[in-house]
């Protein structure tokens, strides 16, 4: 049953994207709320593919940590004593609690349970009690360990032994901004929250930027022209559009000491959207990124940082106007967390039908060409 439901809706994700572009439609409504999809999502993209778990300048000290749960799997990221950042399964060794939780930095891992302790390169380093079982030894235990690589500041974890680097992967993303020169941004805050949409809704919102002038109608959308938008067609690994912005938000432009970024590219805005999950907008002067992960079909947890370029870090007024921008960024949040929520609930209705796309909504439909190829090659 569950299978033949997996299957109905992989035939409706294919008759879907068969349209050419000039013909697209919206996903059709099962893609998002069937669990059977969700169990292939998890399967063949989330435990096959990167997975961003925020910036590496969050974790500078030896000991800091972050969490995740990776489809299914709990991963903690933690830079070890030699400065390398490393990932291992979350999961003690013993009877098989869940270690660390949230954020944070330490000096050893201790299980919360009956405090085996490991230390930063997830060796056992002692466990109480345990002398008399004549079979333990503690030298036989080690966390495992899960691939982690760093990309232009970027931390990426993944399940799949035989993933090609990300900085293979997102190679062309590098070149196509590399003015930007991303590894220099610092993030200065990072939030976590869960909204009750798909996964695929959000992303889906993050790479069209059509509904600015209404959806953000009470802040940003009056500064939004259609007709700035540029959304070239997709890449394999990725999607973009880009947005000219004017100087009302100085941050927002290639600072003066900046000499990498010409002409136009000075006050453009990248929305990058790497499959499968991380949105970042880039401008010359400060980013800020989602990296999502579904939780049930109807609920997406968000990783939500940002912060700005250090061609801004000596400037005296950048941090006030930063402030001032996440302040607004966050009402623009709660435009969207509006927006994706009504999408969900009406895409669960018996009437829902999707509508034709329009030239502004390329990037949608290279992301259902994406899913659509990836669930192609698990089939093969
Ligand atoms: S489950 Fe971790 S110490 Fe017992
Ligand atoms: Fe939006």
């Amino acid at each position: 049953m569950q299978h033949s439901a997996a299957l109905a809706v992989l035939d409706a994700l294919r008759a879907n994207t068969d349209a050419p572009f000039e013909r697209a439609r919206a996903m059709p409504p099962e893609l998002y709320h069937s669990e059977a999809f969700l169990k292939l999502e998890l399967e063949h993209v989330f435990a096959r593919e990167w997975y961003c778990i925020g910036r590496a300048s969050a974790l500078g000290e030896p000991g800091s940590y972050v969490t995740c749960d990776l489809a299914g799997q709990p991963v903690m990221v933690i830079r070890d004593r030699d400065g390398a950042l490393r990932a291992f399964s979350n999961v003690c060794l013993h009877r098989m609690s869940t270690l660390l939780h949230g954020r944070g930095r330490t000096r050893s891992i201790v299980c919360p349970y009956h405090a085996w302790t490991y230390n930063l390169d997830g060796s056992l380093r002692g466990a109480p009690a345990m002398t008399l079982n004549e079979g333990f030894c503690k030298e036989d235990y080690a966390l495992p360990s899960i691939r982690c690589e760093e990309w232009l500041g970027w931390v990426f974890i993944t399940l799949n032994r035989e993933a090609e680097p990300p900085s293979v992967r997102f190679a062309e993303v590098e070149s196509l901004v590399a003015g930007y020169d991303m590894t220099n941004y610092t993030e200065s805050f990072f939030e976590e929250h869960v909204w009750e949409t798909n996964w695929k809704v959000l992303a889906e919102n993050f790479m069209e930027s059509y509904h600015l002038p209404v959806c953000h109608a009470g802040t940003i959308g009056g500064l939004s022209k259609l007709e700035e938008m540029v959304c070239p067609p997709g890449r394999p690994a990725f999607n973009y559009h880009t947005i000219l912005k004017d100087d009302s938000l100085r941050i927002a432009m290639a600072h003066p000491s900046n000499d990498r970024l010409k002409g136009d590219e000075r006050r453009t805005t990248f929305l990058l959207a790497l499959y499968p999950s991380l949105l970042i907008t880039l401008t010359p002067g400060y980013f800020w990124y989602l990296s999502l992960h579904p939780r049930t079909p109807g609920q997406v947890h968000i990783r939500f940082g940002g912060g700005m370029s250090d061609d801004y870090r000596d400037d005296a007024g950048a941090q006030q106007n930063f402030t001032a921008l996440k302040t607004l960024l966050d009402a623009v949040n709660v435009e969207d967390r509006g927006c994706t929520e009504k999408v969900y609930r009406g895409l669960c209705s018996g009437l829902a039908r999707p509508g034709h796309l329009s030239h502004l909504e390329r990037p949608n439909y290279d992301f259902a060409r994406y899913l659509r190829a990836r669930m192609d090659a698990m089939a093969a």
